[in-house]
């Protein structure tokens, strides 16, 4: 069988007449590069997803949601310690079983910035970028501990070539070459929403988009990282968003917990502050964990309050896990581990008469896969509350928007880093900004001698 008959039989098998139908009328050369795309995707797939129509996590049995298990802060009688935590993260990082996914495939529409978003500046003093912040913390941390902790940083096509050359042109803040290791996930095609054709972007291309960060475990088995990590003798990983500065990068205590609770899989989430508050939140259901996207939590149990007049389901996901590298190879090996979400979105795309279409109105169902879906999968999985104002303010939304914008997110920077200067004695008035280097310092003790002889800090101030 020619590669030609193959492509229109599967086409035909799968529904997608219309293309079949188009491919037909392309040059050989168009044929050849269409035809190279339709090979990669996975027809049937796509056809069970459309089929599905249901996103997961459909209400259906909402009513037994729980509260999640959780290691809370201020917990009188913790499940563990936080002094036996800390010192178990300590030993897996010093004993340089520990890595870092850094997830940063998204092309960040909110935020309205044209680059990768990791290239947002964001320092309040410096402005420094968020993949500066990022890269400094990792390498703080790694010195810290004298070892090496690898970093997987994952881009999507949207942002490989020019998050490649800006690291490339910034030496990637010092990170040694055989710690970093940038790789791209994966795409789906995107489907009319009525009926189920895949959409082209061109005569002779197919509408991709990225796979979700659900897409990091395929990605990661892909390019060998799975491998190359268990090679290494790497057990755990500590998993986070390109989006939040504030991510306090491979943090022993969390790492503590989560090995020593034997969690495939642990989550850091902040009690929510009001029930429309834009964070996935962690439940519980039939005994496992799981996350419920704000998305789809009905407004009543968003509203629901417990006896202490709180929010019933406070465990809000601010987006920072730990993975066993072991469970992450299982969940490769395992087929619908991660069930596709589907997005109703307006996509432009190129009809049958040959031109380009821009809706006003969404017209096409666009396929995610959420990392947070291994969740159920997990044996032991953990959550732990950590506190906002240390661990995430992230940069979602523009200038002028009501929560999570650049000056939003520099303002919680410098508070914390005032905060720190405040515990070594130093004064800062509220309304000057203040930075501090991860590089100098991943904490006010860590501060504490380079600030020594320093009384009150009255202008704008970076430390590095
Ligand atoms: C996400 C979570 C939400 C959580 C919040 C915390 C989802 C669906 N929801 O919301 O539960 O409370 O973060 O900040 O994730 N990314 C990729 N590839 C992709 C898509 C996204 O790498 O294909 C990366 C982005 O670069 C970003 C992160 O994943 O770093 C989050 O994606 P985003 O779509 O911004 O999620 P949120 O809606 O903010």
């Amino acid at each position: 069988m020619t590669l030609d008959s193959n492509i229109l039989d599967q086409l035909h098998a799968y529904g997608q007449s219309n293309l079949a139908e188009h491919w037909q009328q392309l040059a050989p050369a168009q044929q050849a590069t269409l035809g190279e795309q339709i090979s990669q995707i996975d027809l049937a797939e796509i056809q069970r997803a459309f089929a599905s129509k249901t996103a997961t996590g459909s209400a259906e049995n909402f009513d037994q949601l729980e509260p999640p298990p959780a290691i809370r802060l201020n917990d009188a009688k913790p499940m563990i310690s936080a002094a036996d935590a800390y010192q178990a993260g300590e030993e897996l990082l010093t004993a340089g079983k520990t890595a870092s996914i850094l997830v940063a495939g998204g092309q960040g529409t909110r935020l309205g910035f044209d680059h990768p978003k990791g290239m947002f500046p964001i320092g309040p003093v410096s402005e420094m970028t968020l993949f500066q912040i990022h890269f400094e913390k990792l390498i703080a941390r790694s010195k810290r501990y004298g070892v090496r902790i690898p970093l997987y940083l994952m881009t999507s096509p949207a942002t490989h070539d020019e998050t490649i050359a800006y690291l490339e042109s910034q030496n990637y803040f010092g990170l040694p070459a055989e710690d970093r290791h940038v790789f791209c996930q994966g795409t789906m095609p995107a489907v009319d929403h009525q009926t189920g054709q895949l959409l082209l972007s061109s005569a002779d291309s197919l509408a991709l988009s990225p796979d979700g960060h659900g897409g990091t475990v395929a990605a990661l088995a892909n390019c060998g990282a799975l491998g190359t990590m268990q090679q290494q003798g790497i057990e755990s990983i500590y998993y986070f968003q390109v989006d939040n500065p504030l991510a306090d990068v491979c943090e022993p205590l969390f790492l503590g917990y989560h090995k020593l609770s034997q969690s495939q899989k642990s989550t850091q989430v902040i009690a929510k502050q009001f029930p429309e508050e834009k964070l996935g939140i962690l439940a519980a259901l039939d005994g496992k964990v799981r996350m419920v996207e704000y998305s789809e939590l009905p407004t009543e149990l968003a509203e629901a309050t417990n006896e202490q007049g709180s929010l019933r389901y406070w465990a809000g996901n601010i987006a920072v896990h730990a993975f066993e590298v072991e469970f992450l190879q299982a969940m490769v090996e395992t087929a619908d581990s991660l069930p596709w979400h589907l997005a109703h979105k307006k996509v432009p795309y190129f009809d049958a008469t040959g031109n380009m279409v821009s809706p006003d109105q969404p017209n096409a169902i666009k396929f995610e896969r959420f990392i947070f879906d291994l969740l159920p999968s997990a044996k032991n999985a953990l959550v732990v509350e950590v506190d906002t104002a240390t661990t995430f303010a992230p940069v979602k939304n523009a200038t002028g928007a009501a929560t999570d914008t650049p000056e939003s997110v520099r303002a919680a920077i410098s508070a914390l880093h005032r905060a720190w200067l405040k515990q070594c004695d130093v004064n800062v008035s509220e309304d000057v900004p203040v930075e501090i280097s991860p590089l100098l310092a991943l904490d006010a003790e860590q501060l504490k001698p380079h600030v020594a002889k320093i009384d009150e800090i009255t202008e704008p101030t970076l430390f590095s």
